[in-house]
């Protein structure tokens, strides 16, 4: 397989009598940025979720067809599995635990999406942690993108630019991420804001990380995208 990083085929859902997706074949390779444009509801966030294990996949009867990651056929139960195999995920809605730092976000690996839990466990695990080998960390995963961004500044006090920066960086931060999905990133951002990401995501490339972008803004598709 050689370049290649994730291959999806024959990937069919359906919720219900709904079928969203229908033989749908992709395939990634390293490094590469994958434009993904269609109209609401053709199924953009559903092929996404599939690739990033999420469990509403699951509870509404799974999908058919293969996919292959890094070689290896996998089929995750959960993002965690997802996590795991290297792939991470911005979501069209935030994920950022509101009274948390920037740095403590970034750090803390997710054990789930679920944001009150978070809260609770990470409320404990945080006093455990190294603090100036978090911030260390977060700096790096920061200092990746190229943006202002202090690790103090709590979720509470952040821009929304400032809080997709402090998605992406959690989601690089770990060492071996490989893809990056970002759906409709820049729906909430400023065109300067969306400069400055899309320069991001080509620096990302740059280091192989590949990237899945959905976005309606068919500038930016044409502008950063090495296919769509
Ligand atoms: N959890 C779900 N249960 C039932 N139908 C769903 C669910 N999630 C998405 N759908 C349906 O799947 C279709 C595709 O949705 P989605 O993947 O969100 O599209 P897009 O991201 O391209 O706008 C829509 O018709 C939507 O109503
Ligand atoms: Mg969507």
């Amino acid at each position: 397989m050689g370049n290649i990083l994730l291959k999806m085929i024959g990937v069919s859902k359906s919720f219900g009598e709904n079928t969203v997706l229908k033989d749908i074949n992709l395939t990634i390779k390293k490094g590469e940025i994958i434009g993904l444009v269609g109209e609401n509801g053709a199924g953009k966030s559903t092929l996404m979720k599939i690739i990033f294990g999420m469990s509403v996949i699951n509870e509404t009867g799974g999908y058919s067809g293969e996919m292959i990651f890094n070689n290896e056929r996998v089929n995750f139960k959960s993002s965690f599995d997802a996590l795991n195999a290297g792939i991470g995920m911005v979501h069209q809605e935030f994920s950022l635990i509101p009274g948390f730092k920037a740095s403590e976000n970034i750090v803390l690996n997710r054990e789930s999406l679920n944001r009150s839990f978070l809260q609770d466990i990470f409320g404990e695990r945080i006093n455990s942690l190294n603090k100036e080998k978090m911030d260390e960390r977060a700096k790096r995963a920061i200092g990746h993108l190229e943006v202002q961004l202090d690790i103090n500044t709590k979720v509470s006090h952040m821009s929304v630019a400032q809080m997709q920066f402090t998605e992406i960086a959690r989601e690089i931060e770990r060492e071996e991420t490989k893809l990056l999905v970002l759906d409709e990133p820049t729906a909430v951002l400023t065109e300067t804001e969306a400069e400055i990401l899309l320069k991001t995501m080509r620096r990302l490339s740059e280091k192989g990380i590949a990237i899945i972008f959905i976005t309606h803004r068919l500038e930016e598709i044409m502008n950063v995208s090495d296919r769509v």
